[in-house]
């Protein structure tokens, strides 16, 4: 059994609670702290134990592992307190506001002999875990451009999600999650970062990021995370040297469309395309392609985030979200924000 003790129990603490960890038979919460008496009270409402104090939680010989879900600015210190408990830890995205920050962590729990999970979720959304097996099998041929993308039309949410000091804005809310998915599916390192980032509403966050990113492999990804599209566009949009593959949203709906056949390009004809003709745009003789809907989930079964927490902390497991690659998403959102500013490419070396 993991025995969980939880501080913060806002929207992301109750729902580890209520949702994650209530599915994992393994898994158990011993109780929680956070610094709102109503949130406290709403915690003991929903039948949890309530510690007086975070040093109450961390005094508490059953706690095997200290959750961290209180907004970012409180991460680190919050983490190193645990460490210093001698307790792992998961830490809720994104782990901390720095690299140097996570370096000390990290740092602090090899000393410890302790783990710091981070809570980078997406990577078991079935969207994503769908578009692995796709890459795997190579069904839209060699990768040739991907473009990731999360919208909404609402701006950023209010509270400290506003606020630049205490971690909030658009690339540490949503950017972490996707540029999580991007290094895990491109599998070498980054190159290069450039990025824009927008300011529309007048916060003093961003409210929206579109970064380009370069692999070793040659290839781009393009990252885009918003909070003013009225109309969304498409959650996953990918290019492969045969086919393309769409997603729109967490519905699943979507497609892939695959060349099936050759073509001949002196047979395609112009079509008119306004007030004008194109040979280039002309849509493919029937027969060339074959369109096939966005695939359910395999039966393959997904060990959980909590399941490789027991697995690492209790049976020497290997963590699914290594420290590299947190501290390689930390990187990319540095440069990110470098290179808005400068409006200029960040070459990046992972060395440093
Ligand atoms: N992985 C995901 O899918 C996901 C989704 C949402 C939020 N998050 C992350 O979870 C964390 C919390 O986000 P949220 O949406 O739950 O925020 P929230 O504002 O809803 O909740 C934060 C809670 O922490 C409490 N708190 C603040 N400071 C504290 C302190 N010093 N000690 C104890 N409690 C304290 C607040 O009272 C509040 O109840 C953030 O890091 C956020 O990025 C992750």
């Amino acid at each position: 059994m993991l025995n969980v003790g939880i501080i913060g129990y806002g929207g992301m603490g109750r729902f580890h609670a209520t949702e994650l960890i209530t599915k994992e038979s393994e898994v158990n919460v011993c109780g929680f702290y956070d610094i709102s008496p109503v949130r406290q009270e709403l915690a003991q409402t929903d039948g949890y134990h309530k510690y007086s104090s975070y040093a109450d939680l961390l005094s508490d010989p059953k706690v095997d592992v200290v959750l961290v879900a209180t907004p970012n600015d409180f991460h680190k210190k919050c983490v190193q307190q645990a460490l210093l408990s001698g307790k792992n830890v998961i830490c809720e995205k994104p782990v901390c506001l720095s690299v140097a920050d996570f370096d000390e962590l990290t740092t602090l729990a090899d000393k410890k002999h302790l783990r710091l999970f981070v809570h980078q979720n997406r990577r078991w959304d079935e969207d994503y875990l769908i578009l692995q097996e796709l890459f795997a099998e190579q069904v839209i041929g060699s990768l040739l451009r991907v473009e990731s993308r999360v919208q909404g039309d609402h701006g950023v949410p209010s509270g400290w999600r506003q606020e630049k000091a205490r971690g909030g804005g658009m690339v540490l809310d949503w950017g972490v999650h996707l540029l999580d998915q991007i290094v895990d599916l491109m599998g070498c390192s980054i190159k290069s970062v450039y990025a824009s980032l927008s300011y529309a509403l007048g916060y003093e966050v961003d409210d929206g990021c579109t970064a380009i990113l370069e692999f070793e492999n040659g290839k781009f990804v393009e990252m885009n995370v918003d909070t003013t599209n009225f109309i969304k566009q498409s959650r996953w949009y990918i290019k492969g040297t045969q086919g393309t593959i769409m997603l729109n949203d967490w519905d699943m709906e979507g497609a892939i469309v695959r060349q099936v056949a050759g073509w001949n390009s002196e047979e395609i004809g112009a079509i008119q395309a306004g007030q004008g003709l194109t040979r280039t745009l002309a849509p493919l003789s029937e027969g060339i392609l074959e369109k096939r809907s966005f695939p359910k989930m395999s039966q393959k079964q997904v060990p959980s985030f909590y399941q490789n927490v027991i697995d690492v902390t209790q049976k020497n497991g290997k963590m699914r979200i290594s420290y590299q690659e947190v501290r390689t998403v930390l990187k990319i959102m540095d440069a990110i924000f470098v290179s808005a500013e400068k409006n200029q490419v960040i070459q990046l070396s992972l060395q440093d």
